[in-house]
């Protein structure tokens, strides 16, 4: 059996794996740990950027309700994440899930496409954290000149340093890590709540007029920057009405990318199969409901025709006149979005260790450090990749690719469910999905419909991006993979597969 497809990673495979010494893991977060981490990861560019842009170009204060659409699909999406990964505890997240499931194809797919969310992703935030440094430093009257900081920068260097540090973080261990992101999330939550307790006494009901802004021509010039979904029915571009609430949740969408990350610290995590559902659902609910009521403050506080698309949360606070609030949360901004890069790397460091760990990537990338504990070669790889792209390419327009990257990847996840169940009743699964297999259709279908509603061009780049991936697996992964040494898969599978029968 060489076809991809048909390389099925045994669930049994996939833990043993963990238990080779010179790619095994230290075992110390807990479930606060992971939730602590989760939020660390969700709250971040999405709330404290795109509230302001998708309010004021795509839904005016319905953008509330985007969030709440986003959050369901997300949460369906949790159920499944929280099922696998308290079934399958193996670092790799949607990878390793895929890899016993749907089989190595798929996983690679999965693995090459979390690229897109991961070190791209880490990328858009760095970018966005040079930002709000550089807004910062203007506040105090020392800003840094616009060609080597902030979006429009040739050379953008406090993204490449954020990048480069948090590397450095991530090397000296993963107990470090968590450390530093729970000083860092508490920070940022004070800051989310003081938002709301502070900005609840100045909203104006007359901000809430219209909620949903009547559906007006799109600006959008050629069909490629439509929502997919109105060029596929041939819906003349719109933006508002109900149509910029469901465009709108695609792009909030973002604000909640980081629960599934959770699942990548699974080898991690003292006790998985309880934490990690806990962690994923925990951290999921948080941000939830932290967003619906930080859109709806402060779309109340300043109309929707006037939020920055910059800084939302800080503008609005200045044109009520408490400039002193505006510049807290922009500390509170910095902090936020340096966290939610460490964890964005941190996952795409462990994707990567679990596919050398197959050796669809080179497995001499993924040793770990004798000291440390920690895959401190993918770890430098990743640093420097994220670096490099946060310091030459403005990236704003990319977070659509991380979106729609991050939603396929929940499409196959959802689908892995069920596929899991079928063909592994017996498994132990300590958090089961209810109504299977309902459920995980509904979650692929929710999340197939949030893809559809990004741009045709997103969807285009997409498409590009996972060919060349699948050309780099007909290259090297197909050839290297554990399947294809004498012994090192099919035999341990085969035998599997006969106890079963
Ligand atoms: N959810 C993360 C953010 O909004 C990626 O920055």
């Amino acid at each position: 059996m060489t076809a991809g497809t048909r390389r099925i990673k045994s669930v049994e495979d996939s833990i043993r794996d963990t238990e080779e010494p010179e790619h095994q893991l230290r075992r110390n977060l807990s479930a606060l740990d992971l939730t602590v981490f989760g939020v660390g990861v969700i709250i971040g560019t999405g709330i404290f950027v795109l509230t302001g842009v998708v309010a004021k170009t795509v839904a005016g204060p319905a953008v509330a309700i985007s969030f709440v659409v986003a959050g369901v699909v997300c949460g369906l999406a949790a159920l499944c994440y929280a099922e696998f990964a308290s079934t399958v505890p193996v670092a790799g997240s949607a990878y390793t899930f895929s890899y016993a499931t749907l089989g190595e194809f798929v996983a690679w797919i999965i693995g090459w496409d979390l690229v897109l969310e991961l070190a791209l992703g880490a990328a858009t935030v760095s970018v966005g954290w040079s930002g709000y440094l550089n807004q910062l430093l203007g506040d105090l009257g020392i800003p840094l000149p616009t060609s080597i900081a902030g979006e429009t920068a040739t050379v953008n260097i406090p993204a490449i340093v954020i990048a480069l540090v948090m590397t450095g973080v991530l090397i000296l261990g993963i107990k470090l890590s968590s450390r530093v992101t729970a000083i860092i999330v508490a920070i940022k939550l004070v800051i989310v709540v003081l938002v709301i307790v502070v900005g609840i006494f100045y909203v104006k009901a007359a901000n809430y007029h219209p909620f949903v802004p009547p559906a007006q021509p799109g600006k959008a010039g050629s069909g490629l920057a439509a929502p997919l979904i109105q060029t596929l029915f041939g819906f003349t571009p719109t933006t508002f009405g109900v149509g910029g609430i469901f465009a709108g949740a695609a792009i909030v969408f973002f604000a909640f990318i980081g629960f599934d990350i959770v699942a990548t610290a699974a080898e991690e995590t003292k006790n998985p199969k309880k934490d990690l559902p806990r962690g994923i659902i925990g951290s999921l609910v948080i941000c939830t409901f932290l967003y619906v009521a930080v859109s709806l403050v402060v779309v109340g506080m300043q109309h929707y025709t006037e939020l920055s698309t910059t800084a939302p949360l800080a503008d609005a606070f200045r044109s009520v006149g408490l400039p002193f609030f505006s510049g807290v949360i922009s500390v509170g901004a910095l902090a936020g979005l340096t966290s939610v890069v460490l964890i964005l790397m941190l996952g795409q460091s462990r994707v990567l260790f679990a596919m050398s760990r197959d050796h669809l990537l080179p497995p001499a990338l993924g040793t770990v450090h004798p000291r440390y504990g920690t895959p401190y070669k993918i770890t430098m790889i990743t640093g420097v990749v994220v670096a490099a792209l946060a310091g030459f390419i403005p990236l704003t327009t990319l977070a659509d690719l991380v979106n729609i990257g991050t939603l396929f990847a929940f499409v196959l996840v959802s689908i892995g469910v069920w596929i899991l169940r079928r063909t592994r009743p017996e498994l132990p699964r300590s958090f089961r999905v209810p109504l299977v297999p309902v459920l995980p259709i509904l979650s692929a279908l929710a999340s197939f419909y949030l893809m559809l509603n990004l741009p045709g061009e997103t969807w285009l780049r997409f498409v590009i991006w996972m060919a060349v991936g699948i050309v780099v697996y007909g290259l090297y992964g197909r050839r290297h993979s554990r399947f294809t040494i004498p012994g090192g898969r099919e035999d341990a599978s085969a035998a599997n597969a006969a106890r079963r029968r």
